[in-house]
């Protein structure tokens, strides 16, 4: 099992003050910034593009930022965040026609390349990849909004993906996205997540490094 770590999602950050409250979280404990890319067309909501990775570098983030795209087509989003600084890129495989040549644009801007799957697409749709990826993500909720509810059927999800994962000898990364909370992180990691993203439940809370804390100990007991 690889190291477990901690990605708040910064749609749930104070946008007005993203740079300070994304440099806090980093200090409250967080190891990596989860982007959340939204085109009010893949998904009903919008949010922010390239721009605002690029000015997050330029403030002096340093930490890995995981650009999640929920947007489509994905292929000019993906030189541009790429451009912007990103670390991690993933799409959603049904928003690109050619989801290998997408995933090879990713690690020839040398990002790293990852995709994410909804609740209801099978983790076997991304088999013949998975050796490319270098993060697989899983949606916990349908994507577009933070504050939803796990859906708990996503487990059975993540028990498979680490099965082939770890099948295939692989360093893949599986991350789990919505509705994660101190109360079922430890459950989620013992299905096989060692990567989390947490939006309300971390920037929600009063304290994020009490939030994140909980979180370790809960991933630690
Ligand atoms: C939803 C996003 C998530 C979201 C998670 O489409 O991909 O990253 O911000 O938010 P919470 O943790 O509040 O469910
Ligand atoms: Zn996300």
């Amino acid at each position: 099992m690889q190291d477990f770590l901690i990605a708040p999602s910064i749609l749930s950050a104070d946008l007005a003050r993203l740079g300070e409250d994304v440099t806090k979280v980093l200090a409250d404990g967080a190891d990596v910034v989860h982007f959340d890319v939204m085109d009010n067309h893949y998904v009903p909501n919008l949010t922010f593009g390239p721009m605002v990775c690029k000015a997050l570098r330029k403030y002096g983030i340093t930490a890995p930022i995981d650009v999640h795209l929920m947007v489509e087509p994905v292929d000019d989003l993906i030189v541009q965040f790429a451009d912007a600084g990103a670390t991690y890129i993933t799409f959603h495989p049904e928003a690109s026609k050619h989801v290998d040549r997408s995933l090879q644009l990713i690690a020839d801007k040398g990002c790293k390349p990852g995709l994410v799957l909804n609740p209801a697409t099978p983790v076997s749709l991304i088999e013949p990849v998975l050796h490319k990826l270098d993060m697989l993500l899983l949606m916990s909720v349908n994507p577009g909004f933070g504050g939803q509810k796990f859906i708990p059927y996503t487990l059975d999800k993540l028990r498979e993906a680490r099965a082939l994962i770890d099948q295939k000898g692989l360093n893949t990364r599986l991350e789990i996205d919505g509705g994660v909370t101190p109360a079922n992180i430890a459950d989620i990691a013992r299905a096989g997540a060692d990567t989390f993203v947490a939006g309300s439940a971390i920037f929600g809370a009063d304290s994020y490094a009490s939030a994140i804390n909980k979180m370790r100990d809960a991933l630690a007991g």
